[in-house]
């Protein structure tokens, strides 16, 4: 469970280290996910970035639509910073530490929002998407990205069951985290409770990148200590136990190292909604 108090705090310092890492890690959605945000961006008016972290969905839909006024909001001031630094050069691009479901993170009503993997975080999921909504016109698009199942999850699935010596089993329940908005019958519901139609959802299957450079293998296990489901226990493992788990990280990561990098299977779903016209909840 990844809460917003994890993210305001010691995860939002890790990923504003990392942000390059994981940037690399979503480098093969990221075109999916940016194409159909630009197939709904209106060319001007207000567009929100949910949980824009270091920044780069906000980036590319700024660089993209020139006449479109961008926020991106997250609730780490460490990612806010790094994305801060990486838009300096852009008018229309601003961003702002807040917690989008408190519902003051905008000015003016947002005509499109989007998220790549910031929705999922929300301790209760209605009211969160449900703010998100009372900041949207009637008719703005939402277009979002999250991961399908840990299990469909190499990149995570791989490491934990490495370290515990078991297959991770998913949720039953809603926890907010990276596989929170896993079941898209969940979500569905999830969305049209909070004030959000004409749903769609598809799937994109791709590589998660996690080892490159010159030593693709120490990269990847190195990125593995750090960020992930397998990084908690690693840091809290008995140095012991912490070199026989790295030992068989590194076989796991070799088994995937290929052409000079290391890539594990992963699945997103891509969504999109509309505000409802008028607002239930
Ligand atoms: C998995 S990261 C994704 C970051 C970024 N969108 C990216 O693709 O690199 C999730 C982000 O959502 C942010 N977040 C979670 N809940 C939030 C909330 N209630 N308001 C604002 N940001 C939130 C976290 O701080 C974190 O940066």
């Amino acid at each position: 469970m990844t809460g917003a108090h994890d993210w305001s705090g010691a995860v939002g310092d890790v990923w504003a280290a990392e942000w390059q890492r994981t940037d690399r890690g979503f480098a093969a959605m990221t075109p999916h996910l940016d194409a159909a945000i630009l197939a709904a961006a209106p060319v001007r008016g207000n567009a929100i970035d949910i949980g824009c972290g270091a920044g780069g969905t906000s980036l590319a839909l700024a660089r993209a639509c020139p006449e479109l006024t961008v926020t991106g909001v997250d609730l780490s001031p460490s990612l806010i910073d790094i994305a801060r630094t990486r838009g300096a050069d852009l008018p229309n691009l601003s961003f702002r530490v807040a917690d989008i479901t408190l519902g003051n993170a905008l000015d003016d009503s947002a005509d499109l929002l989007v998220s790549r993997h910031g929705v999922m975080f929300f301790d209760d999921p209605v009211a969160g998407l449900a703010a998100v909504r009372r900041v949207a016109r009637p008719g703005a698009a939402l277009i979002f990205s999250c991961f399908d199942s840990v299990t469909r999850n190499r990149f995570a699935a791989d490491p934990l069951a490495t370290a515990t010596g078991q297959e991770p089993v998913p949720a039953t329940s809603y926890a907010p985290g990276p596989f929170a908005f896993a079941d898209p019958d969940f979500v569905a519901e999830t969305l049209a409770a909070a004030g959000w139609a004409d749903l769609h959802h598809q799937s994109v299957a791709f590589s998660y990148r996690v080892g490159a450079g010159p030593d693709p293998v120490a990269d990847a296990v190195d990125f593995f200590t750090r960020i992930g489901p397998a990084a908690p226990l690693l840091r809290a493992a008995a140095p012991e136990a912490r070199t026989a788990m790295i030992a068989r990280l590194t076989d796991l990561v070799t088994r995937h190292l290929h052409d000079g990098v290391v890539d594990f299977p992963a699945a997103a779903w891509l969504w999109s909604a509309r505000a409802a016209e008028s607002v239930m909840t």
